[in-house]
């Protein structure tokens, strides 16, 4: 069932079940973090490995204060700046997380997720929300409330219809642990805002293969069914792959070659508006069942890496 009843929403999750929840980023499938019956439905449901850990979701910073050993500096700068917002930290977790949430690791991810209706849904509960992306492990994160349904909708007794994600990229995660703070995933919150933020020069490297300390990053992900290439150049690609009659996913202004499909993800050439459009404009192309999707690079400023990271991930192994 898909509504917008956040008390029915906070009575599946007192019940212990795994409830679709919306977020500025992407939608996540959520259940409370503190009983773990309840989040090994969402490793199933998910069909997640136990690999991979989840983020846990407050209503604000306060909330997360008794789950862990301490808040460092740098974590009370970043949280009153950006959250609530696309923006997840690592800390030092205490024994009230269970380490399945963690998958054995003494570090947490905790976020606060800027989306009115799930504010409202933290502010009725006395828990944590353990929330992953509400796909099937690997595919495409959903950003609409159709695309949890479609996916998973048989698994879930409710869905929370938050409309359409405004960020629609994952959140940005910073392990705030080390010395030195440390980028493991881009994401909605650009680099240059983080970095702005504290003053100093984050270091990352977005063509590393895997990233061992942000044991979820797998090289193949946001997975197309179709076959999905990554373009330094789309229109010689296009004229080399013509037989297969693919489809592009295309950025700026663009002219579209005659009984193609294209999709432009910000004809303005808006980074923001093309992260907004990314998974659902890629679920569409994939939905087509077409042999080829190709997908053209964007530029590198701002959410721009963190969409071409996404893309060279979907082609990985394509
Ligand atoms: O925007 C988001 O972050 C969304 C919404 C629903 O909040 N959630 C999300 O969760 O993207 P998920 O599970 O699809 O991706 C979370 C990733 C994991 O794959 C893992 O790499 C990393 O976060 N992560 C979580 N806990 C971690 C931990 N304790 N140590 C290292 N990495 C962790
Ligand atoms: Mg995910």
């Amino acid at each position: 069932m898909i509504g917008v009843d956040v008390d029915l929403a906070s009575t599946f999750l007192k019940e212990g079940k795994v409830v679709g929840i919306p977020t500025e980023t992407v939608y996540g499938l959520a259940a409370n973090a503190l009983n773990e019956d309840a989040v090994v439905s969402i490793y199933h449901i998910k069909n997640r490995p136990f690999f991979d850990p989840l983020i846990l979701h407050f209503a604000n910073l306060e909330s997360a204060e008794p789950y862990v050993l301490e808040i460092p500096e740098v974590a009370y700068q970043l949280g009153e700046q950006f959250w609530p917002g696309p923006l997840t930290l690592l800390l030092n977790k205490n024994d009230k997380i269970p380490d399945l949430i963690t998958s054995g690791s003494p570090k947490v991810a905790i976020r606060v997720p800027n989306h009115p209706l799930t504010l409202e849904l933290l502010s009725k509960i006395n828990f944590p929300l353990a929330a992953p992306s509400a796909n099937p492990f690997g595919y495409i994160s959903p950003t609409r409330p159709e695309h949890v349904e479609k996916q998973l909708g048989d698994s879930l007794p409710y869905i929370l219809d938050g409309g359409e994600c405004q960020v629609g990229i994952e959140s940005t995660i910073i392990d705030c642990t080390e010395q030195s703070i440390r980028v493991l995933r881009l994401g909605g919150l650009s680099i240059q805002s983080i970095e702005a933020c504290l003053g100093i020069k984050l270091d990352f490297k977005l063509n590393e293969n895997s990233n061992p300390h942000a044991p979820g990053q797998l090289d193949k992900h946001y997975s197309p069914s179709t076959s999905f290439v990554l373009c330094d150049n789309i229109i010689e690609d296009y004229e080399k792959y013509k037989d297969q009659n693919p489809s592009l996913l295309v950025f700026g202004p663009f002219k579209n070659p005659k009984g193609i499909t294209v999709l432009n993800l910000s004809e303005k050439s808006d980074v923001d508006e093309a992260a907004k459009n990314l998974f659902h404009y890629m679920r569409e192309l994939d939905n087509m069942k077409g042999s080829l999707i190709l997908a053209m690079k964007l530029p590198e400023n701002g959410l721009g890496r963190a969409i071409n990271d996404r893309l060279r991930r979907a082609a990985a192994n394509s």
